[in-house]
């Protein structure tokens, strides 16, 4: 039963609202499950991602907050709940920096991917999810939303396209694992291409 999914996708893409139709799917199967995200899901970690949120840093400062985030995350909230054969959704994870930090603010691949195995213990999720859509579309939805926008959220429409394109990359790379979801969908059908590569 254990397995780790994750969600991703830039801003604007109605990940959040996903999440929350894949908390009511495994309520409703009886499913054991922890429902999480990143950067956050424990003290420490909310506060580091206060910081990233609303801080500028120097890029390697950044991918470096992202990954003790993740290590933390990881160890204390993902490892333990996979050892009691939960499941473990998460709202972004080791893709997310890939995509932002590598391909948006082009710190090397590679030593992500290295960062990522350690803080990690080299796991992967067993499936990803990246909702996409084009980038000219996340960005109404986002203004429709009118929320303050965060820091990531200022920046402008070429730094997303860089980070679809990461995304992207990423899926065409691992396909058994990254599966891309059409996001421009009604919200319905979006779920149930998503619960269509579920097992339960
Ligand atoms: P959220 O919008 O899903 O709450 O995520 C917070 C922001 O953090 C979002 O703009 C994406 C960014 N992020 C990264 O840049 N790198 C990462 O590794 C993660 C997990 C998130």
């Amino acid at each position: 039963m254990a397995m780790l999914i994750t969600i991703e996708g830039i801003e604007g893409v109605g990940k959040s609202t996903q999440v929350k139709l894949l908390e009511n799917y495994f309520l409703e199967k009886k499913i054991p499950f922890v429902s999480t995200r990143e950067p956050g899901g424990t003290k420490i970690c909310e506060k580091i991602r206060n910081i990233l949120l609303h801080d500028e840093m120097h890029p390697l400062t950044e991918i470096l907050l992202y990954e003790a985030a993740r290590a933390e995350h990881f160890t204390n909230i993902i490892e333990p709940a996979l050892h009691s054969q939960k499941v473990v959704l998460c709202d972004r994870f080791m893709d997310a920096s890939v995509a932002y930090q590598g391909y948006g603010r082009g710190i090397d691949v590679k030593l992500i991917e290295n960062l990522n195995s350690i803080a990690t213990k080299n796991t992967k999720p067993n499936l990803t999810f990246i909702l996409d859509m084009d980038v000219e579309n996340a960005f109404k939805r986002l203004e429709q939303r009118g929320s303050t926008p965060d820091r990531f959220e200022k920046l402008n429409k070429d730094f997303y396209e860089k980070v679809r394109k990461g995304y992207l990359d990423i899926a065409s790379k691992e396909p058994d694992r990254v599966k891309i979801i059409n996001s421009l969908q009604e919200i319905q059908k979006v779920h149930n291409d998503i619960i269509m590569h579920l097992k339960y």
